[in-house]
């Protein structure tokens, strides 16, 4: 397999960790698995008696409509209000002056104290939540259905404008800030969008990162778009404006009345509340699509379960909301519950290492979501960095976006969690909406092991198989997938409904197939080892080799392009580009480095290969596809394997020539 090898790493498929905090809530396997079944046997049931905890306008008719598979339609006639749910609710109730966001911007102090913050309560969100609905829907002429596209930085008016635009019925499309001009405008021009909100810029590692330049490259190619508004997160004042198109935040807030009141929508359950689009196994980015009744109701639980989030909670979920993360586990769940978060704009070593511990300790985090890259990063860093905080608060840790190795688990489970959190890796993934797999201190605890993913949460169907779709016998490895709807789930891709049919629902038919290789142990427990198909992992953002593919060849030196995924300690995984250039073209460092700058300008600075090799040649088999699983062959050192269909065997020597050679000059 590709990416970084768990299954090399001997699984403790044995290790079972317990501490004392959670020895109240920890349950034996068996229970578990009791508990699980009857959630599995009357799962309509059970799911309707979460949903019945939230504030319905109207209850549905049906829980599940299952009638014309895979659009399967969750709470079918209900009619709700995501922005009611996580705003109205509360400002009725004690919580109305409670801090729903506590945010620090990037700079600091000569003593490394935060100079940027901001703490808003319920209330301040709800005021401004309203005044940008109406702004929305009175200066915009945005109508319920419509698509917005959003490519803000980690500042408090991401989610609050993903709320005014729920709370009129429009569809919000986030695009990660980190992304390029090109790929915003393919989401801009896929998802339709009229008005784009961004902001002039943002601080990243103590450099300005200048937003709304990019987005000014991104319109030459996006000329549908017919309003900006631009938040000054920074002040620059030379920021280029285009009259008529670009508006700040203050005139485009013109008129607006301080004490704007714009009534929710009644929303029907099945109402998509967005697009978020992710990579697959194509050049072409896909919109998943999520529903508005079904993704409150999984992330509803899910924060109950995986977060056993309480009032006296500080939550910090350290992802960006440009990332499905984000979009469920900062901006809809903390605030469905009526949590206080953290929410941090800038980089985790800046100005130091302690940084993130030092946020911790400030604010007194007792809930932290993170990922395994961060850690590993941490590790890199030391334990003396968190040992110069007060940590003690924490008393949950989850991972997410790609698998944990079992070192960097045990890391931070003692350096941070002092041995004393739950700490798991829950799984899920953009088309899932919320955690599918994971530990659930909020409701048991099976008992932990390092790396794995945990026994499925009730309600949800999950299974292990062969290439034939038959359940795989424990310890061996197959293919991860869903064998019920959920609530949570995708609606579809965005004008492609063929796509949603042949990607996830047709290689096991009746299946979710979510593309991932997992073993499961003798207990039922999950291992999920990373990707099956040509997507990877990068610092667990997710990246499709063909996107990167085509971005190379869109550069007029290069003729063809393969990329994989190669292992790296702190990554996870790297891509690695092999090329062949046009005739006449030479192989030079100079062209290596222009064409790293062209992935960062064409995909996004997280997208740029760690190598390049030049080759005159691609392995493939006898119709022309690329072997890509040879060249990854050749780059981890494994053996190639069944090469019976291989055209012409010199491209394997000299893909490998190339990467000793390369190899060599580095280590000189
Ligand atoms: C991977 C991120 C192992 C997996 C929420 C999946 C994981 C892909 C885990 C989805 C985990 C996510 N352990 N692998 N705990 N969580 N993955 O859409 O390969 O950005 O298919 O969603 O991330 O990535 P996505």
């Amino acid at each position: 397999m590709k990416g970084m090898s768990l299954e090399s790493e001997n699984l403790p498929f044995n290790e079972y960790v317990y501490n004392d905090r959670w020895r109240s809530r920890t349950l034996d396997v068996k229970s578990y698995w009791d508990l699980h079944r009857r959630s599995i046997e009357s799962f309509e049931e059970f799911w309707a008696s979460i949903a019945r905890e939230l504030e319905w306008f109207k209850p549905w008719d049906k829980v599940l409509d299952a009638s014309n598979p895979p659009f399967y339609k969750w709470f079918v006639g209900g009619e709700l209000n995501l922005s009611y749910l996580a705003l109205d609710r509360h400002v009725k109730t004690w919580r109305k002056n409670k801090l729903a966001l506590i945010w620090e911007g990037e700079p600091v102090d000569q003593s490394g104290y935060p100079v940027d913050r901001r703490k808003l309560t319920y209330y301040d969100m709800w005021r401004e939540v309203n005044r940008v609905a109406y702004m929305l829907r009175n200066n915009f002429g945005v109508r319920k259905g419509d698509r917005i596209t959003i490519y803000l930085p980690m500042i408090p008016e991401l989610p609050i404008v993903m709320y005014a635009a729920w709370r009129i019925g429009a569809i919000t499309s986030v695009v990660f800030s980190g992304f390029s001009a090109d790929a915003l405008a393919d989401r801009i021009n896929d998802s339709q969008s009229r008005l784009v909100i961004t902001a002039d810029g943002f601080w990243r590692r103590g450099k300005v990162v200048r937003l709304k330049d990019i987005v000014d490259k991104a319109l030459e190619k996006a000329p549908g778009v017919e309003n900006v508004v631009v938040y000054r997160r920074l002040g620059l004042n030379d920021v280029p404006m285009t009259e008529g198109r670009d508006w700040f935040w203050e005139k485009a807030l013109a008129g607006v009345p301080h004490n704007a009141y714009v009534e929710p929508e009644r929303l029907e359950s099945t109402h998509p509340s967005y697009i978020l689009y992710t990579s697959g196994t194509t050049g072409k980015p896909k919109g998943i699509i999520h529903d508005t009744g079904g993704w409150a109701v999984h992330v509803y639980a899910t924060m109950k379960w995986v977060f056993d989030v309480r009032d006296d909670d500080i939550y910090w979920c350290t992802a960006d909301i440009g990332w499905v993360t984000g979009h469920s586990y900062i901006v809809l769940g903390p605030m469905l519950m009526g949590a206080t978060q953290i929410m941090y704009e800038g980089a985790p070593d800046f100005p130091q290492p302690d940084r993130w511990w030092a946020i911790i300790e400030r604010y007194g985090v007792s809930i932290l979501y993170t990922s395994p890259t961060a850690i590993r990063t941490f590790m890199r860093f030391g334990e003396e960095w968190p040992r110069k905080h007060d940590l003690s608060t924490l008393r949950i840790i989850h991972s997410v976006g790609e698998p944990i190795n079992p070192e960097a688990w045990r890391w931070a489970y003692t350096n941070l969690g002092s041995q004393n959190v739950a700490f798991g890796s829950t799984w899920w993934m953009t088309e899932t909406g919320g955690i599918v797999i994971s530990h659930a201190p909020g409701l048991y605890l099976a008992p932990m092991k390092p790396g794995t993913n945990g026994p499925p949460l009730p309600g949800f169907e999950v299974d292990v198989v062969d290439e034939s779709g038959k359940p795989a016998p424990p310890g061996v490895r197959g293919y991860l997938v869903i064998k019920r709807p959920w609530p949570g789930m995708l609606h579809g891709i965005w004008g492609d409904p063929e796509r949603y049919i042949k990607t996830y629902w047709s290689r096991f038919p009746g299946m979710f197939y979510a593309g991932d290789y997992a073993i499961r142990d003798q207990d039922g427990y999950i291992w999920v080892l990373g990707r099956a198909d040509e997507v990877i992992k990068v610092a667990g953002h997710r990246l499709g080799t063909y996107e990167l593919e085509s971005a190379f060849i869109s550069h007029p030196a290069v003729a063809e392009a393969a990329v994989i995924g190669v292992p790296d300690p702190i990554k996870g995984e790297v891509p690695i580009a092999f090329i062949v250039l046009k005739q006449g073209v030479a192989g030079t460092d100079e062209l290596r480095k222009e064409l790293r700058q062209h992935i960062r300008n064409t995909v996004g600075p997280i997208a740029e290969p760690a190598q390049i090799f030049f080759v005159s040649k691609l392995p493939k088999t006898r119709s022309g596809k690329i072997m890509r699983r040879l060249l990854r062959a050749v780059a981890t050192n494994s053996p190639l394997g069944d090469t019976t269909t291989l055209e012409d065997e010199t491209s394997v020597e000299e893909a490998k020539r190339a990467y000793e050679e390369l190899k060599r000059e580095v280590s000189q």
